[in-house]
């Protein structure tokens, strides 16, 4: 089997990385090879060895394939600020045609199990007219749904519902991930977001104290992806 999926997420910092990086390790414990990509990061670090960003390196830790960094994380940008801006400030054309080679050539590996990670949420822009949605477009992936659970996260996870749909692309399986352990309601929440998400819930992350991939390995079932 080859699959791979586009993993976007109802915000930026809701636990796309963290939902990732577990599916990939579950996956990893299924037997499968795996290959990941971060197509476009800013928030990077300087090193002696370039532009190093954490969710990049968190996922190349669950990657079974060799990866070179460039490999999973073509574009990278220092500041932690949204990545149209970080582009035009470091005079980078990002548009989807800048991402799509290497992303391709991540997928052309064909391990068999393989995550794109988006940027933010849904509808990111690149340069130009460009969104990042169109990237996940362009390559036709699946697309699973991080929902960071707390009060707000239901509009917003159906809106980025409707337009993946709206995109025609298919919702492959969506994550609840309990970022505010304090959200009043949780099972009411998850009941109105199961009712109302078309597709498959791959499980629910808890807060959790440590955040390693193999604790959130355990609350995903990536058999519910088709
Ligand atoms: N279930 C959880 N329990 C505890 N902490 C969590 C959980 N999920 C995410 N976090 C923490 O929340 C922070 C944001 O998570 P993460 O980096 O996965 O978000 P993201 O959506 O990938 O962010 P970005 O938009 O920057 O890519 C991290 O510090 C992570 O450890
Ligand atoms: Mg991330």
């Amino acid at each position: 089997m080859s699959a791979a999926y586009f993993i976007t997420g109802t915000d930026t910092d809701i636990g796309k990385t963290t939902v990732a990086a577990g599916l990939l390790h579950a996956a990893r414990l299924a037997g499968l090879s795996t290959a990941a990509g971060k197509p476009v990061a800013s928030g990077c670090d300087v090193t002696p060895k370039g532009l190093r960003n954490a969710d990049a390196l968190a996922l190349m830790a669950q990657c079974s394939l060799p990866l070179t960094y460039a490999q999973v994380n073509p574009m990278a940008f220092e500041p932690a600020i949204a990545p149209h801006l970080a582009a035009r400030e470091a005079g980078v054309a990002l548009t989807v045609q800048s991402l799509l080679a290497p992303m391709r050539q991540l997928l052309d590996l064909q391990a068999d199990f393989t995550l794109i990670e988006g940027a933010g949420g849904w509808r990111v822009p690149l340069a130009d007219q460009d969104n990042l949605s169109d990237l996940a477009m362009a390559l036709d992936l699946p697309v699973i749904l991080v929902v960071g659970v707390r009060l707000g996260c239901i509009n917003h996870a159906l809106l980025t519902a409707e337009a993946i749909a709206r995109d025609g692309l298919q919702l492959a399986g969506w994550v609840a991930n309990i970022i505010d352990s304090k959200t009043a309601r949780v099972e009411e929440n998850l009941a109105t977001l199961a009712e109302r998400i078309p597709a498959p819930c791959l499980g629910r992350v808890p807060k959790l104290k440590m955040v390693t991939a193999e604790a959130v390995a355990e609350h995903l079932q990536l058999d519910l992806l088709d």
